[in-house]
């Protein structure tokens, strides 16, 4: 698309927290991002968050583990899941043996969930900042903005509560990361009025509630570019009106104004977005492509805004020369 924002702070970021409304794509385009940051040759770990279910599966046909699973050349996906984070925090913090840190883990784990408000979101985010420090970029799908934001928030609550101390520290940590300029948050959206007053909403509450993180860059998914012309719409809004068509007419008449609409939506939305921050936009792809397929097609719609070159194997690369759509 030809109006797109500038993406490049998605590849001079080393931790990237992705989210957004349920459903708008936030796994599909983590997984794109990383797959094209791992293209350019950055070491890359795509993190899903505690997830029962992960959706990495389908796309990269492994299923996440809390350790990094290779999956592709620089490209490793985990699942972070809180009670193993917990056991590296504790291994970290007391450096004991297993068994003293088990018996200190079976103690402390109920003291610790009744007294620490997010005590899960602080383990997992603890968990992402040590990752950070073995890759270049760490992609992170979020779970979607409500979630998203309370998670982050729990950082700054832990602070007020804790003076000083083991948990304390670990806010400061997961502070420090979320300060750095090379964290970055992404929220994606749709071109649809209620995902846009939704991103909204959530950049307010992360502002507000997460000020050390800088200002988020949005990306417009499951965009409709513009190809119709002034004249074009001027025609189609004179053969609506006209009484000589017959049915097929009509339906040519129908599709181009469906188009329309769609067209006008992603214009509406990218007006109202670009009021809150730099916008990147992606195409919707065709209807029933498997979720890995979506993913590399976007992978290649990324490359090309990007201005990025770079080998993409397999759909991506079917999909870089011939177009995503
Ligand atoms: N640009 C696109 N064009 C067409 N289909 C897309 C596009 N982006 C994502 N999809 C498809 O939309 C579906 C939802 O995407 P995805 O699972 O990434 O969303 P999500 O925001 O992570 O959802 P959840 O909130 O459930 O975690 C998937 O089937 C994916 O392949
Ligand atoms: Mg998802």
């Amino acid at each position: 698309m030809a109006d797109s924002g500038d993406s490049s702070v998605l590849f001079r970021s080393r931790v990237l927290f992705m989210t957004g409304k349920g459903g708008t794509g936030k796994t599909t385009l983590a997984a794109a991002v990383a797959k094209l940051a791992a293209a350019q040759g950055r070491r890359t770990l795509l993190c899903e968050l505690d997830s029962q279910r992960p959706s990495l599966t389908a796309i990269f046909s492994r299923v996440p583990s809390y350790l990094p699973v290779v999956v592709g050349e620089n490209l490793s996906i985990c699942n972070v899941e809180w009670m193993p984070a917990l056991d590296d925090w504790l291994a970290d913090l007391v450096g004991a043996g297993r068994i003293v840190r088990m018996i200190m883990k079976n103690r402390m784990i109920s003291i610790f969930l009744e007294a620490t408000p997010g005590a899960r979101d602080l383990m997992l985010l603890h968990r992402v900042a040590k990752l950070a420090e073995r890759y270049d970029l760490v992609v992170v799908d979020m779970p979607a903005s409500g979630n998203a934001t309370g998670m982050l928030s729990v950082v700054s609550t832990s602070r007020r509560l804790f003076d000083t101390g083991p948990i304390r520290r670990c806010a400061e940590d997961i502070e420090s990361m979320l300060a750095r300029p090379d964290t970055n948050l992404v929220l994606v959206a749709l071109p649809e009025e209620m995902v846009v007053n939704e991103t909204r909403e959530t950049r307010a509450r992360i502002q507000a509630e997460v000020p050390r993180l800088r200002q988020p860059l949005i990306l417009l998914n499951r965009a409709t570019p513009v190809t119709l012309s002034a004249e074009e719409r001027l025609l189609l809004d004179q053969l609506a009106s006209s009484a000589e068509l017959g049915v097929d007419g009509r339906e040519l008449v129908e599709a181009g104004r469906w188009e329309e609409r769609l067209e006008c939506a992603t214009a509406e939305a990218l007006e109202r977005l670009r009021a809150l921050a730099p916008v990147v936009v992606l195409p919707v792809l065709a209807r029933g492509e498997g979720a890995a397929r979506v993913a590399g097609q976007l992978t290649a719609a990324l490359a090309r805004q990007s201005r990025v070159k770079v080998d993409l194997v397999g759909d991506a690369g079917r999909s870089a020369s011939g177009g995503s759509r």
